[in-house]
């Protein structure tokens, strides 16, 4: 049957050349056959995922989903989509965000390329996260400012919209593409994919190489819709498809 198959990048479909190359063919052939929709949904700004491009052999997406959630592309479109960008508009004050953000020396601004409209990013280590990130939430509260952070891979600190984020993103595609929770499969391997399995309702594959911060999240959590693969990358997503009865 046909399905909507959204899966980040890095450390997720990207990382062991053979097990994506099997799995490229066998979603080409389903998504001839059936109609299954192919999602990207990834940290990297179009700039980062064209570089990505010139490395890795991928199918083209029906939508591509870039900075974690905040702007979709539809196959075939240079333009993202623009109702998606109004959603995410509301109660966001970027130049704000950025002005406390700022005062935190911690925060190493990312490079420009992955500053975006309704993305705002930084490095930030590990060492300091746990103590820092509270005391920004809480700065950026006082101000009255509705935003989200998402820390990944120890490593990356992104700023968001409350309302947007890669499961917001799930959701809005389900809805404009009329595609139930039992349809969707999302896959992901940090942080920055979390609320696809939070907060979207579909079937999930955390992959076998996951982070720490996936790791716990599953380990506290019964539900029987999250699937936790053995192999590593495109591997344990061919696993997780496999568990599903998806891909067959
Ligand atoms: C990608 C993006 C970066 C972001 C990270 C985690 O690496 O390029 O800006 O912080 O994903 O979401
Ligand atoms: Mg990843």
């Amino acid at each position: 049957m046909q399905f909507m198959f959204i899966t980040d990048l890095d450390n997720t479909l990207v990382g062991d050349e053979g097990a994506l190359a099997i799995l490229n063919q066998k979603l080409r052939q389903h998504r001839e056959e059936y109609g299954t929709i192919v999602v990207y949904s990834t940290g990297r700004s179009l700039t980062l995922y064209n570089e990505l491009l010139t490395e890795q052999e991928l199918l083209e997406p029906d939508y591509l989903v870039l900075s974690v959630g905040t702007v979709i592309y539809p196959r075939g479109s240079t333009q993202p989509d623009q109702s998606w960008n109004a959603y995410l508009s509301s109660g966001w004050n970027r130049d704000q965000v950025v002005a406390i953000a700022s005062q935190y020396h911690d925060l190493i601004l990312q490079p420009t390329s992955e500053q975006t409209d309704f993305k705002v990013s930084y490095f930030l280590k590990e060492t300091v996260a746990q103590e820092m990130i509270p005391s920004l939430e809480d700065a950026l509260a006082e101000k009255g400012l509705d935003v989200q952070i998402v820390y990944s891979s120890d490593k990356d600190l992104d700023i968001l919209p409350k309302q947007g984020n890669k499961g917001a993103a799930v959701s809005f595609l389900q809805k404009m593409l009329n595609m139930t929770g039992d349809r969707t499969v999302v896959c992901g391997d940090s942080g920055n994919d979390l609320s696809m399995f939070q907060q979207a309702t579909a079937k999930g594959i955390i992959v076998g190489n996951a982070k720490r911060e996936l790791r716990e999240w599953h380990a506290a959590q019964l539900s029987k819709d999250v699937y936790l693969a053995q192999a590593a990358c495109s591997g344990g997503i061919l696993e997780g498809l496999n568990h599903f009865g998806l891909l067959s």
